[in-house]
């Protein structure tokens, strides 16, 4: 079956769970998973139902698609993500926003978590994405393009919505919640970076690092949806701190999500 045909059953069976119209697809990454909880009205599908959807193996992912009503907008979150360090293909990280786009999403809020590399950053804070690089080795839209789903060469000049950013920044402040902003930097994980990448990463420009987010920007845009990221700062990138590990990266989502979730609610209302 090709790409497309497996899209459309995957769509067909979603709006048969009675998915209708989305405003905001939204990617829940680590600790943030719980804001799904909050959605009303909601149909949940566990992603092993899903035709042709894969099934995530990171802890504190439940792995589910929610939908329903968030502070007045027609949401559909992913409950857990699929990282390329598991072991997924490209193709198979990206299927999920296909799904989003091809229900006809308009736009997407991605979240994640990251470790700072900007000096100025520290454990805790929320970062407004303004831009990202791709440090994963690969991007998801190598291969034969489909040209229904978008263009060959898609234009990443602005692949973060200048408009959302300029309400987040305003909802930030009127929150009275700080608000970090900066450039996202891909790797593929699963190790946490080495202090020579670390020191490369501001080099070229990184404020954050991850493993996550890059390739599903990647294929929003193409698929011409408005995107927004925003990401939660764990912990200072390698060699910034003496150690790193999960523990902290949680402990750190942990601490911070009521103002990540107030954060993200608000934005929803307002934009
Ligand atoms: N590096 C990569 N991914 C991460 C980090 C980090 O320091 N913190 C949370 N996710």
């Amino acid at each position: 079956m090709t790409l497309m045909e497996n899209l459309e059953e995957t769509v067909l069976y979603i709006k048969n769970h009675g998915v209708k119209e989305i405003d905001f697809a939204l990617i829940l990454g680590s600790g943030l998973g719980e804001l799904a909880d909050e959605i009303q009205d909601a149909v949940k599908i566990p992603y092993d139902k899903i035709p042709h959807f894969p099934v995530s193996t990171v802890q504190g992912h439940a792995g589910q698609l929610v939908y329903g009503t968030l502070s007045g907008k027609k949401v559909l979150a992913m409950q857990g993500r699929f990282h390329f360090y598991e072991g997924y293909s490209m193709e198979t990280v990206v299927y999920p926003v296909r799904v989003m786009a091809k229900l006809k999403a308009h736009s997407l809020l991605v979240t994640n978590a990251s470790g700072g590399v900007n000096k100025t950053f520290e454990p805790g804070d929320l970062m407004l994405i303004t831009d990202q690089i791709n440090h994963m080795g690969t991007n998801p839209l190598i291969g034969m393009n489909v040209d229904e789903m978008g263009p060959r060469f898609p234009d990443m000049s602005q692949a973060f919505d200048n408009a959302y950013q300029k309400t987040v920044v305003q909802v930030a402040e009127t929150l009275a919640i700080p608000l970090k902003t900066g450039t996202y930097m891909g790797f593929s994980g699963p190790t946490y970076e080495t202090p020579a990448e670390i020191r490369f990463a501001r080099s070229i420009g990184a404020d954050a690092v991850g493993m996550s987010t890059v390739p599903e920007v990647i294929v929003a845009v193409h698929s011409g949806l408005r995107v927004l990221g925003i990401s939660c700062i764990t912990n200072l990138a390698a060699g910034m701190q003496e150690t790193l590990n999960h523990e902290e990266v949680i402990e750190t989502t942990e601490r911070v999500k009521t103002d990540f979730k107030r954060l993200i609610k608000e934005i929803l209302m307002t934009i």
